[in-house]
C-alpha cells in the first residue's frame, strides 16, 4: 500500500455539525491524506479529492448505498474541487444495482431557449470561440442539481438533507486547499477578476498557497436552499434569481424559464459483451458508450495480448481503431432528442468489423482518407467510482468543461458556471477546445444537449461486479477508458498500473498521436519511423478505478492529480 501524505498544519480539529440536527460528520478538513491506492473488503470510493472520497466513505459507513454516497460526493466535489466538481455543470451517472439492473441518468446541460445555430459566428461568418469558451455566453443550463434529485428519487435510501450536509459544512467552515488547487486558483486569478462583476471567494489578494483555508459562504447558502427545497432551491426562487441577474450583468442568455424547464433524464444504458465481460456504459448524448463499443468490437478479433502492452503492433492497431471510431463520432453523433442518430447501424457488428477492412498492419492510414463509415445515409471534468457493501456500483462523470468552467461565479450564489456550449459544433469544420469537429448533428439548437465524450463505465464478470472506471480529459476520455479497459481485460494489469501507465490518444482529426511525457521514447521513434506524427501533450485523463479481484476491492486514484481513495 502506497500512501502519499499531505500533512496540513492543524488549524483546528473539527468535529462538524456539533450544533446541527444531523449526526456529526467526523471528517478533518485540515489534516487529511491523499491515498493513491488501497484495498478494501466491503466498499470503496475513488474521486478527484481526498475530502470528497472521505465524504463518500462516511455515507457508506452510515449504511448508505453507493448511490447515496454518489450524491454526497457530487455535492462535496462542488465545494472542494471547484475546477470541475460542480452544481453549475452537468454529467452522466451509470448505476448497476445489487438486483442486477443497470440504469443511466443524463444530467447534461442544455442550450438556453434563445441559443441558435450561428450564435458564435461573427458578421463575416467566422466562429468566435472565445464566446463559446469564456464568460457568460458559454454556459449551458446546468443539470447537476436536477440529476442528483432524480438519482435520489430513484435510488436514495438516506434522507437527502444528510447527503448534502457534508458539502454544506465544507463550504461554510472551510477546508485546507491542496498545493495543486492553490496553483490552479492563482493561475486563473485574472480570469476570475475579468469575468466577474463581484469578486468571488476564489480570489485572494496575496495569492493562494497550500493549506490556506477556502471558505465559500455564498455557496453554503445556495446548498442550504437546495437542502431545504430540493432542485427547486436551485432552478427556482432565490438561486434562479441570482443566476438570471448574473446573466443580465454579463450578457448571458439563461432565463428563469430555461432554469424551470430543465429536466434530467433516464436513458437506456449501452450494454455489450467483450469476451465474456459485460460492459455497461453511457449512451447519447454522450458519444462515449457508442465509441467505446465500436472500438472494443473492432479490436476483438486481434491477438492484442500477444502483441504486448504498448508494443508497436498494439499501438498501431489501437490508433487505427480510434481514428475510425472518432470519424463516425464526428459525423453522426448528437443529442438523440434532436437528431436521428443511426445507433443500430453504428453498433452493427458486421458494420463495425468492416471499418477495419482497409487496415494494413504497421501502415498508418491518413485521416483525410478515412471517412465516417455509413456513407450518405446519414479541461475540466471529474469522475468518481463507488462500490458499496451491498453490491451496488456507481460510475459518475461530471463537468463544467474547461478548468473552472466559464470562470463566471454566480454573484451571491458562489458557484461556477460551465462553458459547455463549446461542446457543440459552433461551425462545421471549426475545431472546438478539444480539437473535435462536428456536423449538423451537433449544431446548436434551443434546449438541445451538446455532444459529450464522458464515459462512466461499469464492468461485470461472470454476472458479478468487477470494475468501475471513468475519467475526465475532454476528447481523450473515450480513448483513456478504452485503454484502461484493455489494460485490465487483456493485459491483466493490477488496477494501479491500468490507471498509471502512460496513455496515448488519436481522435481522427487532427491526424496525429498524442502521447504523455512518460510514453516510451523508443516506441515513439518506431511509430514515427512508420509514418505517424507523434506529439507530446500534458497528462491524459485522471482515471478512477475500482476493481474486484479475489473478493477484494483494489481502489486507485490517478497519480496525475490529487485523486484519492477511501473505503471500508
Ligand atoms: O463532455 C465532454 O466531453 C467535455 N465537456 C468534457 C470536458 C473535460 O473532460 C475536461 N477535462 N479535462
Amino acid at each position: 500500500m502506497k500512501r502519499i501524505s499531505l500533512f496540513f498544519l492543524v488549524t483546528g480539529f473539527l468535529i462538524w455539525g456539533c450544533k446541527q440536527q444531523h449526526k456529526p460528520v467526523a471528517i478533518d478538513a485540515y489534516n487529511y491524506q491523499i491515498v493513491k491506492h488501497d484495498t478494501f473488503q466491503q466498499a470503496a470510493v475513488s474521486s478527484a479529492h481526498p475530502l470528497a472520497s472521505e465524504v463518500g466513505r462516511y455515507i457508506l459507513e452510515q449504511g448508505g448505498t453507493a448511490m447515496d454516497a454518489a450524491i454526497a460526493v457530487q455535492y462535496a466535489l462542488a465545494v472542494v474541487y471547484p475546477n470541475a466538481g460542480n452544481i453549475g455543470g452537468g454529467g452522466f451517472m451509470v448505476v448497476h444495482t445489487k438486483e442486477g439492473e443497470s440504469y443511466t441518468i443524463d444530467f447534461r446541460e442544455k442550450a438556453p431557449g434563445s441559443a441558435h445555430r450561428d450564435m458564435y459566428l461573427d458578421s463575416l461568418g467566422n466562429a468566435d470561440l472565445t464566446k463559446s469558451q469564456d464568460g457568460h455566453l458559454a454556459s449551458g443550463v446546468p443539470g447537476s442539481v436536477a440529476g442528483m434529485e432524480l438519482a435520489h428519487q430513484k435510488f436514495g435510501t438516506m434522507e437527502f438533507a444528510k447527503l448534502i450536509q457534508p458539502a454544506i459544512d465544507l463550504a461554510e467552515k472551510g477546508f485546507a486547499i491542496t498545493e495543486r488547487e492553490a496553483k490552479g486558483l492563482n493561475r486563473y486569478r485574472k480570469d476570475f477578476i475579468k469575468y466577474n462583476t463581484q469578486t468571488p471567494a476564489f480570489v485572494k489578494e496575496q495569492g493562494w498557497k497550500a493549506n490556506d483555508t477556502l471558505i465559500q459562504t455564498d455557496l453554503a447558502n445556495t446548498l442550504k436552499r437546495i437542502q431545504k427545497d430540493g432542485a427547486k432551491g436551485f432552478y427556482e426562487g432565490e438561486t434562479a434569481r441570482l443566476i438570471v441577474e448574473e446573466m443580465k450583468r454579463g450578457g448571458g442568455i439563461i432565463t428563469e424559464q430555461d432554469l424551470k424547464n430543465y429536466i434530467a433524464q433516464e436513458r437506456i444504458p449501452i450494454v455489450f459483451d467483450y469476451k465474456g465481460y459485460e460492459i455497461i456504459t453511457m449512451g447519447l448524448p454522450s458519444s462515449g458508450g457508442l465509441v467505446i463499443q465500436q472500438m472494443m468490437e473492432m479490436i476483438k478479433p486481434y491477438p492484442l495480448k500477444e502483441y504486448g502492452f504498448q508494443s508497436k503492433e498494439a499501438v498501431n492497431l489501437m490508433v487505427e481503431i480510434e481514428r475510425r471510431a472518432y470519424a463516425d463520432r464526428t459525423e453522426y453523433m448528437g443529442d438523440p432528442d434532436f437528431v436521428d442518430v443511426p445507433v443500430a447501424k453504428l453498433l452493427d457488428t458486421t458494420y463495425i468489423r468492416s471499418r477495419m477492412n482497409d487496415f494494413v498492419p504497421l501502415k498508418p492510414s491518413k485521416s483525410e482518407h478515412i471517412k465516417a463509415g455509413l456513407g450518405k445515409e446519414k479541461e475540466e471534468t471529474t469522475h468518481f467510482s463507488i462500490i458499496d457493501q451491498y453490491g451496488n456500483m456507481v460510475s459518475l462523470t461530471t463537468t463544467i468543461n474547461g478548468n473552472y468552467g466559464s470562470r463566471v461565479v454566480v454573484g451571491g450564489a458562489g458557484f461556477l458556471l460551465n462553458n459547455e456550449m463549446d461542446d457543440f459544433s459552433a461551425k462545421p469544420g471549426v475545431p472546438n477546445k478539444f480539437g473535435l469537429l462536428g456536423t449538423e448533428a451537433n449544431s446548436i439548437a434551443p434546449g438541445k444537449r451538446m455532444l459529450s465524450a464522458m464515459s462512466p463505465t461499469i464492468v461485470k464478470k461472470d454476472g458479478k461486479p468487477y470494475a468501475v472506471i471513468g475519467t475526465p480529459g475532454g476528447s481523450t476520455i473515450i480513448t483513456s477508458v478504452f485503454q484502461t479497459l484493455l489494460n485490465i481485460l487483456e493485459f491483466d494489469m493490477p488496477a494501479y498500473d491500468a490507471v498509471n501507465k502512460p496513455k496515448f490518444h488519436h481522435q481522427w482529426m487532427p491526424d496525429l498521436i498524442h502521447v504523455e511525457k512518460s510514453f516510451d521514447p523508443e516506441l515513439r521513434k518506431e511509430l514515427e519511423a512508420i509514418g505517424y506524427v507523434v506529439k507530446e501533450r500534458a497528462n491524459i485523463g485522471r482515471t478512477e478505478v475500482l476493481l474486484i479481484r479475489n473478493g477484494v476491492i483494489e481502489a486507485v486514484g490517478d497519480n496525475r492529480g490529487d485523486d484519492s481513495v477511501a473505503g471500508l
